[in-house]
Protein backbone atom coordinates (compact mmCIF):
# COMPACT_ATOMS: atom_id res chain seq x y z
CA UNK A 1 0.00 0.00 0.00
CA UNK A 2 2.56 1.92 1.25
CA UNK A 3 1.68 5.84 0.56
CA UNK A 4 -1.11 5.14 -1.38
CA UNK A 5 -4.02 4.95 0.66
CA UNK A 6 -3.90 8.13 2.44
CA UNK A 7 -3.90 9.59 -1.17
CA UNK A 8 -6.94 8.00 -1.48
CA UNK A 9 -9.85 10.06 -2.54
CA UNK A 10 -13.23 9.88 -0.41
CA UNK A 11 -16.73 10.39 -1.14
CA UNK A 12 -19.15 11.81 1.33
CA UNK A 13 -22.62 12.15 0.15
CA UNK A 14 -22.20 15.18 -2.69
CA UNK A 15 -18.41 15.66 -2.18
CA UNK A 16 -15.17 13.78 -2.82
CA UNK A 17 -12.27 14.64 -0.79
CA UNK A 18 -9.16 14.24 -2.52
CA UNK A 19 -7.26 12.45 0.20
CA UNK A 20 -7.80 11.33 3.46
CA UNK A 21 -5.79 14.32 5.42
CA UNK A 22 -7.88 16.94 7.59
CA UNK A 23 -6.57 20.39 8.89
CA UNK A 24 -8.76 20.22 12.25
CA UNK A 25 -10.72 22.93 13.95
CA UNK A 26 -7.92 25.24 15.18
CA UNK A 27 -9.39 28.70 17.05
CA UNK A 28 -6.57 31.07 16.75
CA UNK A 29 -8.45 33.78 18.11
CA UNK A 30 -7.52 35.95 14.59
CA UNK A 31 -11.24 36.95 14.25
CA UNK A 32 -12.12 40.46 15.17
CA UNK A 33 -13.96 41.19 18.57
CA UNK A 34 -17.02 41.12 16.52
CA UNK A 35 -16.04 37.80 15.18
CA UNK A 36 -15.44 38.83 11.73
CA UNK A 37 -13.24 37.26 9.56
CA UNK A 38 -9.62 39.31 9.37
CA UNK A 39 -6.50 38.97 6.51
CA UNK A 40 -4.95 37.28 9.07
CA UNK A 41 -7.35 33.99 9.15
CA UNK A 42 -7.68 34.21 5.05
CA UNK A 43 -3.75 33.85 5.11
CA UNK A 44 -3.67 31.27 8.00
CA UNK A 45 -6.21 29.12 5.88
CA UNK A 46 -4.94 30.03 1.78
CA UNK A 47 -1.51 28.39 2.87
CA UNK A 48 -3.23 25.77 4.67
CA UNK A 49 -5.26 24.43 2.01
CA UNK A 50 -2.37 25.10 -0.64
CA UNK A 51 -0.63 22.94 1.29
CA UNK A 52 -2.18 19.29 0.84
CA UNK A 53 -5.08 18.50 2.99
CA UNK A 54 -7.73 17.72 0.99
CA UNK A 55 -10.57 18.81 4.01
CA UNK A 56 -9.75 22.37 5.75
CA UNK A 57 -12.35 22.52 8.80
CA UNK A 58 -12.41 26.68 9.60
CA UNK A 59 -13.32 27.73 13.52
CA UNK A 60 -15.09 26.52 15.82
CA UNK A 61 -16.95 29.24 14.94
CA UNK A 62 -19.80 30.52 17.70
CA UNK A 63 -23.31 29.80 16.63
CA UNK A 64 -24.10 32.47 19.91
CA UNK A 65 -22.65 35.22 21.60
CA UNK A 66 -23.05 33.46 24.54
CA UNK A 67 -21.03 30.36 23.43
CA UNK A 68 -18.06 32.41 22.45
CA UNK A 69 -14.89 30.53 23.45
CA UNK A 70 -12.41 33.25 23.22
CA UNK A 71 -12.25 37.05 22.53
CA UNK A 72 -11.45 36.77 19.19
CA UNK A 73 -13.14 33.58 17.78
CA UNK A 74 -15.00 33.49 14.39
CA UNK A 75 -18.51 34.08 15.03
CA UNK A 76 -21.37 32.40 12.72
CA UNK A 77 -24.52 34.36 14.30
CA UNK A 78 -25.07 37.27 12.24
CA UNK A 79 -25.85 37.81 8.27
CA UNK A 80 -23.14 40.46 8.61
CA UNK A 81 -20.50 38.24 8.62
CA UNK A 82 -21.49 36.24 5.40
CA UNK A 83 -19.17 38.38 2.98
CA UNK A 84 -16.06 37.41 5.35
CA UNK A 85 -17.22 34.02 5.70
CA UNK A 86 -17.60 33.28 1.79
CA UNK A 87 -13.80 35.08 1.64
CA UNK A 88 -12.53 31.97 3.76
CA UNK A 89 -14.24 29.44 2.28
CA UNK A 90 -13.04 30.32 -0.92
CA UNK A 91 -9.44 30.65 -0.11
CA UNK A 92 -9.62 27.58 0.83
CA UNK A 93 -11.66 25.83 -2.03
CA UNK A 94 -9.30 27.84 -4.51
CA UNK A 95 -5.95 26.56 -2.99
CA UNK A 96 -7.46 22.89 -3.68
CA UNK A 97 -9.18 21.98 -0.33
CA UNK A 98 -12.38 20.66 0.60
CA UNK A 99 -14.01 23.64 2.89
CA UNK A 100 -15.21 22.91 6.17
CA UNK A 101 -16.98 25.02 8.89
CA UNK A 102 -16.69 24.14 12.91
CA UNK A 103 -20.12 25.05 14.58
CA UNK A 104 -19.90 25.92 18.52
CA UNK A 105 -21.19 26.81 21.23
CA UNK A 106 -18.77 27.40 24.40
CA UNK A 107 -21.11 25.82 27.35
CA UNK A 108 -20.05 26.37 30.35
CA UNK A 109 -16.46 26.87 29.27
CA UNK A 110 -16.52 30.46 29.00
CA UNK A 111 -16.98 32.96 30.75
CA UNK A 112 -19.32 36.09 31.03
CA UNK A 113 -17.15 38.61 31.28
CA UNK A 114 -15.84 38.14 27.98
CA UNK A 115 -19.03 37.30 26.22
CA UNK A 116 -21.40 39.86 27.79
CA UNK A 117 -24.30 37.54 28.86
CA UNK A 118 -24.69 34.50 31.36
CA UNK A 119 -22.99 31.24 30.88
CA UNK A 120 -25.10 28.45 30.36
CA UNK A 121 -25.09 25.04 30.54
CA UNK A 122 -26.97 21.72 30.74
CA UNK A 123 -26.73 21.56 34.46
CA UNK A 124 -25.63 24.52 37.07
CA UNK A 125 -22.33 22.94 37.76
CA UNK A 126 -19.47 24.75 36.93
CA UNK A 127 -16.49 23.50 35.04
CA UNK A 128 -13.51 23.41 37.24
CA UNK A 129 -11.01 24.78 35.09
CA UNK A 130 -13.10 28.20 34.05
CA UNK A 131 -14.73 27.87 37.17
CA UNK A 132 -17.77 30.44 36.66
CA UNK A 133 -21.50 28.56 37.76
CA UNK A 134 -23.51 28.29 34.57
CA UNK A 135 -27.27 28.97 34.09
CA UNK A 136 -29.12 25.33 33.53
CA UNK A 137 -30.71 25.93 30.16
CA UNK A 138 -34.51 26.07 30.39
CA UNK A 139 -36.46 24.59 27.53
CA UNK A 140 -36.96 28.10 25.75
CA UNK A 141 -32.73 28.37 25.95
CA UNK A 142 -32.26 24.72 24.97
CA UNK A 143 -34.54 25.79 22.09
CA UNK A 144 -32.96 29.09 21.31
CA UNK A 145 -29.72 28.23 20.82
CA UNK A 146 -30.55 24.56 18.52
CA UNK A 147 -32.29 27.20 16.21
CA UNK A 148 -29.27 28.98 16.50
CA UNK A 149 -26.67 26.29 15.02
CA UNK A 150 -29.67 25.74 12.91
CA UNK A 151 -29.39 29.45 11.75
CA UNK A 152 -25.36 29.03 11.55
CA UNK A 153 -25.39 26.02 9.20
CA UNK A 154 -27.44 27.96 6.49
CA UNK A 155 -25.12 30.79 6.98
CA UNK A 156 -22.34 28.44 6.41
CA UNK A 157 -23.41 27.06 3.58
CA UNK A 158 -25.00 30.39 1.80
CA UNK A 159 -21.06 31.41 2.65
CA UNK A 160 -20.03 28.35 0.22
CA UNK A 161 -18.73 25.81 3.33
CA UNK A 162 -18.92 22.17 1.85
CA UNK A 163 -19.28 20.42 5.21
CA UNK A 164 -20.25 21.26 8.36
CA UNK A 165 -19.03 20.04 11.19
CA UNK A 166 -21.12 19.95 14.81
CA UNK A 167 -18.48 20.36 18.05
CA UNK A 168 -19.85 17.96 20.11
CA UNK A 169 -16.15 17.31 21.79
CA UNK A 170 -14.06 18.65 24.70
CA UNK A 171 -17.11 19.50 27.44
CA UNK A 172 -18.34 22.55 25.64
CA UNK A 173 -21.98 22.95 25.67
CA UNK A 174 -23.18 19.88 23.34
CA UNK A 175 -20.77 17.63 24.58
CA UNK A 176 -21.44 18.84 28.33
CA UNK A 177 -25.19 17.61 27.52
CA UNK A 178 -23.74 14.40 26.15
CA UNK A 179 -21.86 14.09 29.36
CA UNK A 180 -22.89 12.49 32.85
CA UNK A 181 -19.90 14.57 34.54
CA UNK A 182 -21.76 17.90 33.65
CA UNK A 183 -25.37 16.73 32.26
CA UNK A 184 -27.32 16.08 35.59
CA UNK A 185 -30.48 17.00 34.43
CA UNK A 186 -33.92 15.24 35.21
CA UNK A 187 -35.95 16.31 32.30
CA UNK A 188 -35.96 14.21 28.39
CA UNK A 189 -32.45 15.94 27.95
CA UNK A 190 -30.99 14.26 31.36
CA UNK A 191 -33.05 10.82 30.93
CA UNK A 192 -31.40 10.86 27.63
CA UNK A 193 -28.06 12.69 27.28
CA UNK A 194 -27.53 12.41 23.55
CA UNK A 195 -31.37 13.85 22.73
CA UNK A 196 -29.99 17.91 22.76
CA UNK A 197 -26.81 16.75 20.14
CA UNK A 198 -29.75 14.55 18.13
CA UNK A 199 -32.01 17.09 17.28
CA UNK A 200 -29.59 19.55 16.48
CA UNK A 201 -28.43 17.13 13.96
CA UNK A 202 -31.76 16.25 12.86
CA UNK A 203 -32.72 20.05 12.42
CA UNK A 204 -29.47 21.17 10.94
CA UNK A 205 -29.29 18.27 8.13
CA UNK A 206 -33.14 19.58 6.99
CA UNK A 207 -31.47 22.64 6.66
CA UNK A 208 -28.65 21.95 4.81
CA UNK A 209 -29.95 18.91 2.69
CA UNK A 210 -27.19 16.76 1.35
CA UNK A 211 -24.17 18.90 2.47
CA UNK A 212 -22.36 16.08 4.54
CA UNK A 213 -22.38 16.84 8.51
CA UNK A 214 -19.44 16.24 10.56
CA UNK A 215 -19.85 15.00 14.26
CA UNK A 216 -16.93 15.58 16.49
CA UNK A 217 -16.69 13.55 19.95
CA UNK A 218 -14.65 12.99 22.68
CA UNK A 219 -14.12 9.30 22.67
CA UNK A 220 -13.33 9.63 26.32
CA UNK A 221 -13.54 12.51 28.10
CA UNK A 222 -10.84 10.77 30.98
CA UNK A 223 -12.49 12.43 33.88
CA UNK A 224 -13.60 10.53 36.63
CA UNK A 225 -17.60 10.50 36.30
CA UNK A 226 -17.16 11.34 32.39
CA UNK A 227 -18.04 9.90 29.13
CA UNK A 228 -16.12 6.19 28.77
CA UNK A 229 -15.45 4.67 25.41
CA UNK A 230 -18.19 2.55 26.55
CA UNK A 231 -20.79 5.43 26.31
CA UNK A 232 -19.60 7.22 23.47
CA UNK A 233 -19.13 3.37 21.05
CA UNK A 234 -23.63 3.95 22.18
CA UNK A 235 -23.73 7.35 21.52
CA UNK A 236 -21.80 7.40 17.76
CA UNK A 237 -24.52 5.04 16.35
CA UNK A 238 -27.30 7.58 17.44
CA UNK A 239 -25.63 10.66 15.51
CA UNK A 240 -25.37 8.47 12.90
CA UNK A 241 -29.14 7.49 12.72
CA UNK A 242 -29.61 10.82 13.46
CA UNK A 243 -27.95 12.52 10.08
CA UNK A 244 -24.15 12.36 10.71
CA UNK A 245 -22.21 11.94 7.61
CA UNK A 246 -18.84 11.78 9.39
CA UNK A 247 -17.83 11.44 13.08
CA UNK A 248 -14.48 12.71 14.44
CA UNK A 249 -13.38 11.05 17.43
CA UNK A 250 -11.04 13.85 19.64
CA UNK A 251 -11.08 13.04 24.11
CA UNK A 252 -10.85 15.21 27.06
CA UNK A 253 -12.41 18.39 28.19
CA UNK A 254 -10.85 21.37 29.27
CA UNK A 255 -10.68 19.30 33.16
CA UNK A 256 -8.67 16.90 31.46
CA UNK A 257 -6.92 19.62 29.05
CA UNK A 258 -3.56 17.24 28.21
CA UNK A 259 -6.10 14.89 26.21
CA UNK A 260 -7.48 17.84 23.75
CA UNK A 261 -4.24 18.47 22.66
CA UNK A 262 -1.59 16.19 23.49
CA UNK A 263 2.37 16.20 24.12
CA UNK A 264 4.19 14.37 22.13
CA UNK A 265 5.49 12.14 25.42
CA UNK A 266 1.38 10.77 25.53
CA UNK A 267 2.88 8.55 22.58
CA UNK A 268 1.78 8.66 19.12
CA UNK A 269 -1.32 8.64 17.66
CA UNK A 270 -2.41 8.26 20.87
CA UNK A 271 -6.29 8.54 20.72
CA UNK A 272 -6.06 6.26 17.65
CA UNK A 273 -7.69 3.23 19.16
CA UNK A 274 -10.70 5.40 20.26
CA UNK A 275 -11.11 6.25 17.11
CA UNK A 276 -10.87 2.78 15.88
CA UNK A 277 -13.36 1.26 18.52
CA UNK A 278 -16.00 4.02 17.24
CA UNK A 279 -15.73 2.91 13.56
CA UNK A 280 -16.57 -0.32 14.98
CA UNK A 281 -19.78 0.60 15.51
CA UNK A 282 -20.86 3.42 12.72
CA UNK A 283 -20.88 2.86 8.65
CA UNK A 284 -20.04 6.32 7.94
CA UNK A 285 -16.17 7.44 7.91
CA UNK A 286 -14.39 8.12 11.21
CA UNK A 287 -11.81 10.93 11.72
CA UNK A 288 -8.76 10.44 13.88
CA UNK A 289 -6.79 12.74 15.65
CA UNK A 290 -3.76 13.29 18.45
CA UNK A 291 -0.08 13.35 18.32
CA UNK A 292 0.01 12.29 14.59
CA UNK A 293 3.19 13.77 13.96
CA UNK A 294 4.17 11.48 9.90
CA UNK A 295 2.56 11.33 6.89
CA UNK A 296 3.81 7.48 7.25
CA UNK A 297 1.77 7.19 10.34
CA UNK A 298 -1.22 8.39 8.97
CA UNK A 299 -0.63 6.06 6.21
CA UNK A 300 -0.72 3.39 8.22
CA UNK A 301 -3.67 4.37 10.37
CA UNK A 302 -5.64 4.63 7.33
CA UNK A 303 -4.22 1.24 5.41
CA UNK A 304 -4.94 -0.14 8.78
CA UNK A 305 -8.66 0.48 9.20
CA UNK A 306 -8.36 2.15 12.29
CA UNK A 307 -9.53 5.60 10.77
CA UNK A 308 -10.79 6.86 7.49
CA UNK A 309 -9.11 10.30 7.69
CA UNK A 310 -6.71 11.56 9.99
CA UNK A 311 -6.56 15.22 10.98
CA UNK A 312 -3.12 16.85 11.75
CA UNK A 313 -3.60 20.48 13.32
CA UNK A 314 -0.26 21.29 15.01
CA UNK A 315 1.94 19.83 12.79
CA UNK A 316 0.57 22.19 9.71
CA UNK A 317 0.55 24.95 12.19
CA UNK A 318 4.00 24.61 12.25
CA UNK A 319 4.28 24.08 8.59
CA UNK A 320 1.53 24.43 6.18
CA UNK A 321 3.51 22.74 3.15
CA UNK A 322 3.78 19.68 5.90
CA UNK A 323 1.46 17.61 3.66
CA UNK A 324 3.21 18.54 0.05
CA UNK A 325 6.64 18.28 1.37
CA UNK A 326 6.53 14.65 3.21
CA UNK A 327 4.54 13.64 0.19
CA UNK A 328 7.41 15.11 -2.09
CA UNK A 329 10.35 13.57 0.87
CA UNK A 330 11.23 17.34 1.51
CA UNK A 331 12.19 18.70 5.14
CA UNK A 332 9.61 20.63 6.99
CA UNK A 333 9.56 22.57 10.09
CA UNK A 334 8.44 20.02 12.85
CA UNK A 335 5.98 20.87 15.32
CA UNK A 336 8.27 21.47 18.89
CA UNK A 337 5.18 20.68 21.03
CA UNK A 338 6.31 23.80 22.83
CA UNK A 339 2.69 24.60 23.59
CA UNK A 340 3.53 28.13 22.48
CA UNK A 341 0.09 28.04 20.59
CA UNK A 342 -1.72 27.29 23.76
CA UNK A 343 -2.26 31.07 24.12
CA UNK A 344 -4.91 30.79 26.31
CA UNK A 345 -3.08 28.95 28.67
CA UNK A 346 -0.38 31.09 28.31
CA UNK A 347 -2.05 34.47 29.02
CA UNK A 348 -1.59 35.28 25.56
CA UNK A 349 -4.27 37.17 23.03
CA UNK A 350 -4.18 34.94 19.84
CA UNK A 351 -2.00 31.59 18.71
CA UNK A 352 1.80 31.99 17.84
CA UNK A 353 3.95 28.98 16.49
CA UNK A 354 8.23 28.97 17.40
CA UNK A 355 8.28 27.21 14.05
CA UNK A 356 6.13 29.51 11.90
CA UNK A 357 6.77 33.23 12.15
CA UNK A 358 4.35 34.35 9.24
CA UNK A 359 1.43 33.34 11.11
C1 LIG B 1 -4.76 26.53 19.72
C2 LIG B 1 -5.67 25.38 19.43
C3 LIG B 1 -7.01 25.62 19.15
C4 LIG B 1 -7.89 24.56 18.88
N1 LIG B 1 -9.19 24.84 18.57
C5 LIG B 1 -10.03 23.83 18.30
C6 LIG B 1 -11.38 24.08 17.94
O1 LIG B 1 -11.84 25.23 17.84
N2 LIG B 1 -12.19 23.02 17.70
C7 LIG B 1 -11.74 21.73 17.79
O2 LIG B 1 -12.50 20.80 17.56
N3 LIG B 1 -10.46 21.46 18.10
C8 LIG B 1 -9.60 22.47 18.35
N4 LIG B 1 -8.30 22.19 18.64
C9 LIG B 1 -7.84 20.78 18.70
C10 LIG B 1 -7.26 20.35 17.37
O3 LIG B 1 -8.26 20.29 16.36
C11 LIG B 1 -6.61 18.96 17.48
O4 LIG B 1 -7.58 18.01 17.82
C12 LIG B 1 -5.48 18.92 18.52
O5 LIG B 1 -4.57 19.98 18.30
C13 LIG B 1 -4.73 17.59 18.47
O6 LIG B 1 -4.25 17.34 17.17
P1 LIG B 1 -2.67 17.49 16.82
O7 LIG B 1 -1.94 16.55 17.73
O8 LIG B 1 -2.56 17.10 15.38
O9 LIG B 1 -2.29 18.93 17.06
C14 LIG B 1 -7.40 23.23 18.90
C15 LIG B 1 -6.06 22.99 19.16
C16 LIG B 1 -5.19 24.03 19.43
C17 LIG B 1 -3.74 23.75 19.67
Amino acid sequence: MGKNSFLEPLEINNIILPNRIVFPAFQANYATSEGFVTERLLKMYGKIASGGSGLVIAGGMAVSDDGTPNTNAIKINDDRQIPGLKDLFSVIKKNGSVAGAQLMHAGRQTVSIMTGHPVVAASAIPCPVMKEMPLELDNRGIKRIQDDFVNASARAKESGADLIELHGAFGYLIGGFLSPFSNKRRDEYGKDSTLFFTEIIERVKREVGNMPVSCRISGDEFVEGGLTIDQTRKIAPRLVEAGADLISVGAGTYASMKHMVPTKDMGEGVHVYLAKAIRDVVDVPVICSDNIRSIGFADKIISEKRADLVAICRPQVADPFFVKKSINNQPYKECLDCGKCLYFLRGEKSVSCTQNSEL
